[in-house]
């Protein structure tokens, strides 16, 4: 796979540019810079500007492309998460003339920040939520409401055929800018933290499905890049993904029993292990500070909380543990966490089992002659 200089902007298509942070940080941020070329006129739109961490890369791969950032003419924001927007208002400032392009739900909370609302333009609005730019490109805006904002609403470049679809598709770990499908794992850990049901996720899938011409690429914010031949894929797994309040309320009775069954199985882990490699263990699941962990614990190290599915997070700490483990620590461990869930009524893991069971043994009549040495037996 192609290795992209992530510390410049890169040209995705013919005039589109990706100005994010690069896969440095767990959670990372993709802008994109669409530059139309019209006989005379070049008109540029930012997408999805970024915090305002991420301000001084912004600038820098804006201007490599644009000689200036404040020759953008519009940007567009898919939702109000501080993520996305937060360098919007040094846009309007940088240049007054700055067109500002969401729905009214997200403006609504966008404009907080002290925006002149003179130049704002509501995406619905436009008839059939489409605009043709000076220079003749196209562009349809395709919401997605609850996905994860009620005001979410995604971009389509026609001409080009990529679609911008936010925290839509967006994942978590990202090594390249281009997605293999390797990348489903951060993507689907990123939707169940953050997508609220799979309905919302339904909807926008089957939106997504619908356009004409179909996509050639799905720029997310987050994450890596999707292309054609995965987009398929993608929505496939995507639209059977449970999420959000889907996997609360199916845990929900079950959860207070899940995590005092994951403190006896981390307690019993320690005992084997000990307590230094447990500690080095739940670290690993701390992220960079860019995205919740995965458990939430206390002072005194109990987990209180599961965030995320909690049978993947369970199953994945005790791959981590097993990590460290010799042969016969594993086997010792898996017993032992068998029996605790079993006996607390939870589901067991395939990690837990034997994947080579001895075989069933054979028994056999005993043909010999009958005056057995044990007659008391027949009483039974
Ligand atoms: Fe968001
Ligand atoms: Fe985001």
């Amino acid at each position: 796979m192609q290795q992209h200089d992530l510390s410049k902007a890169v040209e995705i298509s013919n005039g589109i540019h990706w100005v994010g942070t690069g896969t440095k940080t767990f959670l990372s941020r993709n802008a994109y810079l669409l530059c139309y070329h019209g006989q005379e006129k070049l008109n540029s739109m930012l997408i999805d500007p970024g915090p305002t961490v991420d301000l001084d890369i912004l600038i820098h791969k804006v201007s490599e492309v644009l000689g200036s950032i404040t020759k953008v003419n519009a940007v567009f924001l898919n939702h109000q998460d501080p993520d996305v927007v937060g360098n919007a208002p040094y846009m309007a400032r940088s240049n007054p003339n700055t067109l500002m392009l969401a729905t009214e739900d997200t403006w609504r909370l966008v404009s907080l920040s002290g925006l002149d609302s003179t130049k704002f333009r509501a995406v619905e609005r436009f008839k059939n939520m489409r605009i043709v730019m000076p220079t003749g490109h196209k562009i349809q805006f395709v919401p997605t409401p609850f996905c994860h904002f009620r005001g979410a609403c995604m971009l389509y470049d026609i001409e080009s055929r990529i679609l911008f679809s936010g925290d839509f598709m967006g994942g978590i770990a990202a090594t390249q800018l281009f997605a293999t499908r390797a990348n489903w794992s951060g993507i689907k850990a990123f939707h169940q933290l953050y997508m609220p049901s799979n309905e919302a996720i339904r909807l926008a899938v089957r939106r997504i499905r619908d356009l004409q011409p179909t996509p050639i690429m799905i720029a997310p914010q987050h994450g890596s890049i999707i292309q054609e031949e995965d987009i398929p894929y993608f929505l496939d797994q995507m639209e059977n993904l449970k999420v959000g309040l889907d996997i609360i309320t199916t845990f929900d009775k079950i959860m207070p029993e899940m995590i005092a069954g994951l403190n006896e199985i981390i307690a019993t882990v320690g005992k084997t292990i000990g307590e230094e490699n447990v500690t080095n263990t739940m670290k690993m699941f701390h992220a960079d500070g860019s995205y919740p962990a995965i458990f939430a614990l206390s002072r005194d190290g109990k987990i209180t909380e599961i965030k995320g599915d909690p049978m993947e997070s369970i199953e994945s700490l005790i791959r981590m543990f097993f990590r460290n483990c010799s042969e016969n620590q594993k086997s010792i461990l898996k017993s032992i966490i068998l029996k605790i869930l079993i006996l607390r009524n939870l589901p067991t893991f395939d990690t837990l089992l034997t994947e080579q069971y001895p075989p069933e043994v054979e028994l056999f009549e005993d043909t010999s002659a009958s005056d057995t040495s044990i007659p008391a037996l027949a009483s039974y």
